[in-house]
C-alpha cells in the first residue's frame, strides 16, 4: 500500500477530486494548508504587482490506495492539477505499512 501526499492549488481541488472519482477513489482526505517551494513563495503577484510572501495558501489531499494504483493515482493528480505555471504543487508517495477500518477491524488493502 502507498500513502500519497499531493499538495496542489487550491483553485484546481475540484478538478482533481473528479478524476480521482473517475478512475475508483474511494476515500481521501483534504486539508488547507500553507507553504512555498523553490521560490519561497515571493512570485505572487496581485494587481500586477510582485510582491513578498513567505506563506501561500496550498490544499493538501492525501489518500492511501493499494499499491497498483498509486501510479494511476499519480497521474489523475498531476493532469488535473498542472496549469503548467510555477507553484503547481508536488506530490509525495510514501509506503504504507497497515490500515485498519475501525468499524470492522479489516485490517490492510481491505480496509481501504
Ligand atoms: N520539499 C518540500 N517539502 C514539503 N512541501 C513542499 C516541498 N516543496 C514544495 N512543497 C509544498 O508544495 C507547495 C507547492 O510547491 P511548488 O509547486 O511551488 O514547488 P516548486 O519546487 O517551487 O516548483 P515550481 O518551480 O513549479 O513552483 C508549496 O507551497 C509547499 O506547500
Ligand atoms: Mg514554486
Amino acid at each position: 500500500m502507498k500513502y500519497i501526499v499531493a499538495i496542489i492549488q487550491p483553485s484546481r481541488l475540484a478538478a482533481v477530486h473528479e478524476a480521482l472519482v473517475a478512475i475508483g477513489i474511494e476515500g481521501l482526505t483534504t486539508s488547507e494548508v500553507q507553504g512555498y517551494g523553490r521560490q519561497k513563495g515571493k512570485t505572487e503577484v496581485y494587481r500586477g504587482t510582485e510582491y513578498t510572501v513567505n506563506f501561500l495558501p496550498k490544499v493538501k489531499i492525501e489518500i492511501a490506495v493499494d499499491g497498483g494504483m498509486a501510479e494511476k493515482a499519480c497521474e489523475a493528480i498531476r493532469s488535473a492539477a498542472e496549469s503548467g505555471k510555477i507553484g503547481d504543487g508536488k506530490i509525495f508517495v510514501l509506503d504504507l505499512e497497515s490500515a485498519l477500518r475501525i468499524r470492522t477491524g479489516e485490517i490492510g488493502a481491505a480496509a481501504l
